[in-house]
């Protein structure tokens, strides 16, 4: 049973973290377990959902709106065990993704050997659909303990000319501003902090991923601390929003040569 001090606790809580740890409990407590359940061909313990479905239960109390993604998740997952202990079997072959063939994989490979960093660009405006993309697949990205903490800004330079001085190169004609909504980080504090970083690391990698895939070139830039105070004081930032990384899109102007990798020979330390 959930103690009085706890229901309440989560009724009070800012929806942000509320839905974070939504998100983490029934990852930790529920997915993982049934789906090896699934794979095991095993019933799921009799109250293994119970976690799920009493945040489920004080999702809807606190008046969260039940068609979000993660609220249907919880519920998906919810009736998967339900299925599993009742003794049925759950049939996940609807979400098994279509193999790529040998071409495929390879053109695969390609796109991500040819992106390059492009640091000139035309006049030509990004369509918005284009921008949205992109940011989509950064919400795509891994994201440790499914937290979801990455939030963006896009800025046009011709919007807000300037805003941007400081970087070491002009820039392009899109910013894409990463940050990450530190609240849903309070719903796993034993989480080592760097997965912080990571998270939006995997984002960015997405997102310059997307933007070569469009055909528009892009780069990962570094914020200096004076451009970080200028964004958030611009954008008025409240405390538990930081700004993180961005990434600067367009069409290109230029197709910079491979700066070559290091080789596998001196990459893999050990291969037992
Ligand atoms: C975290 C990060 C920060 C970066 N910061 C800058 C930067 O401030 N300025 C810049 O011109 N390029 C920046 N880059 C791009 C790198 O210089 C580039 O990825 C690297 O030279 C390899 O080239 P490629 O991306 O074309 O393969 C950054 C890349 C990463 C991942």
């Amino acid at each position: 049973m959930m103690s009085a001090l706890d229901r309440e606790g989560y009724l009070l809580m800012d929806p942000v973290e509320f839905r974070a740890r939504f998100r983490e409990r029934t990852h930790h407590t529920l997915e993982i377990q049934t789906y090896a359940a699934i794979q095991a061909g095993k019933r799921l313990p009799e109250k293994q959902a119970e976690t799920a479905r009493k945040l489920s239960r004080l999702w809807v109390e606190k008046g969260l709106p039940t068609d979000l993604p993660d609220y249907l998740w919880g519920q998906r997952l919810i009736s998967f065990a339900d299925t599993l202990q009742a003794g049925g079997r759950v049939d996940l072959s609807a979400y098994a993704p279509r193999r790529l063939t040998p071409e495929e994989a390879d053109f695969f490979h390609r796109v991500l050997r040819e992106r390059r960093s492009v640091r000139h660009w035309t006049e030509e405006d990004v369509p918005d659909w284009m921008i949205d993309r992109i940011l989509e697949s950064g919400l795509w990205a891994a994201h440790s303990c499914n937290l979801q903490s990455i939030r963006f800004i896009v800025v046009r330079e011709k919007g807000m000319p300037g805003l941007f001085k400081g970087s070491d190169i002009p820039g392009g004609p899109v910013h894409l501003v990463i940050l990450q909504d530190e609240r849903v980080y309070r719903a796993n504090e034993l989480m080592p902090v760097r997965n912080r970083l990571l998270d939006c690391g995997a984002a960015a990698q997405n997102m310059v991923l997307t933007a070569h895939a469009l055909g528009l070139g892009g780069v990962w830039l570094t914020f200096s601390d004076k451009m970080v105070e200028r964004l958030a004081e611009r954008f008025r930032l409240p405390e538990m929003i930081k700004i993180v990384t961005y990434v600067d899109v367009g069409f290109p102007a230029q197709s910079p040569a491979p700066p070559g990798r290091i080789g596998l020979v001196e990459a893999v330390l050990e291969r037992v």
